[in-house]
């Protein structure tokens, strides 16, 4: 895969940030995701590639845009499969908080698993721990082995989950054992990434979030070499008939990281709102800042690009949302 590409996709996820930044407090969820992905969706367009959305906003029936087998970039150059997140963390945009970002991961055809829009159960480690752990096993196993393999106790191990109440026999669990908690009102993809930062203070993701961001963070798992495992969550039979229709057999997979994304794999985020792993967008008069990060699968680089966009030059990276 082209490594100028890296640099485009980043165009599309700063064009995203900076739409849906525009809408940051409105409260209004849906107004925040449409900025997001009409500017993501012109921008991947501009973008010489032939590119599929294998995840995305939804199938084609429930999302007008970048909607799943969706087609994206100028139809000539590489053909490449998309997983996108225009918004990830919608009402934390909508409401002000932190952690907001924007996501998109690129692979060569069959890298990413076309996995339909239910929830996943996850565990993500940084690299101090690939390979110790198995989502098969209990998290009191999981975390023995994490404990051993960074050589500390149960209490100087911090486990990061989504804040909901399907999560309340997880944080029993872990309670007992003597490990720390830190819950997070949405955005697991982020909180994935940080496990893989040595300073962040966290050491494991667990719980149940949505499987389309489970493949997103395992390309970015893939970049930092990092580990997620993952398995599909069915609430009822229309989510079972989707996956299905999206080639899904074993309903109760459990998921290895190379199986959610695999080979050259590209990823690329931009900070909305600031949080542990970017900063947000900053407005002055006509023009803004955003701070992103790139990363190759191929190459293991981690660029973070701190970029100033200036609206009377370029009048386009303007959105139409105006409070
Ligand atoms: P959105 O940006 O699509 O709202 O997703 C935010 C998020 O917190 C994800 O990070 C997480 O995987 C998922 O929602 C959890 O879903 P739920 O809010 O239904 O528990």
């Amino acid at each position: 895969m082209d490594r100028n590409l890296a640099l485009e996709s980043v165009r599309a996820t700063e064009a995203a940030a900076i739409a849906s930044a525009r809408t940051v407090g409105m409260g209004d969820e849906k107004i925040s995701d449409q900025a997001a992905v009409e500017a993501m969706r012109t921008a991947f367009n501009r973008i010489e590639m032939r590119g599929r959305v294998v995840i995305g906003e939804g199938e084609r029936d429930e999302a007008p845009m970048l909607y799943i087998g969706e087609q994206l970039g100028t139809g000539k150059g590489p053909e490449l499969e998309l997983a996108i997140d225009p918004l990830e963390g919608t009402t934390i945009c909508a409401h002000g908080m932190s952690n907001a970002i924007s996501v998109a991961a690129m692979a060569e055809p069959g890298g990413l698993l076309n996995a339909p829009d239910v929830y996943m159960r996850k565990i993500a480690v940084g690299p101090e721990c690939r390979g110790v752990i198995d989502l098969r096993n209990s998290a009191t196993w999981n975390l023995e082995k994490i404990a051993e393999a960074k050589g500390c106790k149960f209490n100087e191990i911090t486990v990061v989950m989504l804040n909901r109440p399907r999560h309340h026999d997880l944080m029993n669990e872990v309670r007992a054992l003597g490990c720390r908690i830190r819950l997070i009102q949405d955005g697991d993809v982020s909180a994935a990434i940080a496990v893989c930062e040595p300073d962040s203070g966290i050491d494991v993701l667990m719980g149940i979030g949505g499987a389309p961001e489970g493949v997103i963070t395992a390309a970015a798992m893939l970049c930092v070499g990092g580990e997620i495992q993952g398995q599909l969550i069915f609430r009822n039979d229309d989510e079972i008939a989707r996956a299905k229709k999206m080639g899904i057999t074993d309903l109760e997979k459990f998921y290895a990281m190379e199986e959610l994304a695999r080979g050259r794999v590209m990823f690329t985020a931009t900070g909305v709102t600031t949080g542990t792993f970017l900063k947000g967008v900053n407005f002055f008069a006509n023009g803004c800042t955003t701070h992103s990060v790139v990363m190759r699968s191929a190459s293991g680089t981690i660029r973070h690009l701190s970029a100033v966009h200036r609206f009377d030059i370029k009048p386009e990276i303007k959105t139409s949302v105006s409070r």
